[in-house]
């Protein structure tokens, strides 16, 4: 799926990191739920709903882009759409997520620049909103 979107589709937000579903920069929604598109097969989309970066808001304007935006998350940016994508998804069946939550749910993103902290800041400002 990683290949379609960014190579078919023309969307690059999604991102190729290690192609093993080891760092988590690939992530897209599966009808809601975040899934790594680079070990997705195309086959068994079937009828689901993708969602890429792209597709996350209109505007930019989803509460976790906002809070991203606020609490000035990204350093290089590599792995931040697939950052994103998994926070979206945590909020939306977890609203108000403890730090063991966030830690859980977050755990598979890779970040070599370090933004951890920021990016679980941002998440409980997300929360908020
Ligand atoms: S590129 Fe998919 S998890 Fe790393
Ligand atoms: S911001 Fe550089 S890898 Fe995460």
């Amino acid at each position: 799926m990683l290949w379609v979107l960014r190579d078919h589709l023309d969307m690059p937000g999604t991102k190729y990191g290690c192609g093993i579903a080891q760092c988590g920069a690939c992530t897209v929604h599966l009808d809601g739920t975040a899934v790594r598109s680079c070990q997705l097969p195309v086959s068994v989309v079937g009828k689901a709903a993708i969602t890429t970066i792209e597709g996350l808001s209109v505007n930019g304007d989803h509460p976790v882009q906002k809070a991203w935006l606020e609490h000035d998350v990204a350093q290089c940016g590599y792995c931040q759409s697939g950052q994103m994508m998994s926070a979206a998804s945590l909020l939306k069946t977890n609203p108000k997520p403890s730090d063991a939550d966030i830690d859980a749910a977050m755990s598979g993103n890779i970040c070599r620049c370090g933004t951890y902290l920021r990016i679980k800041d941002a998440i409980k400002s997300a929360a908020k909103k």
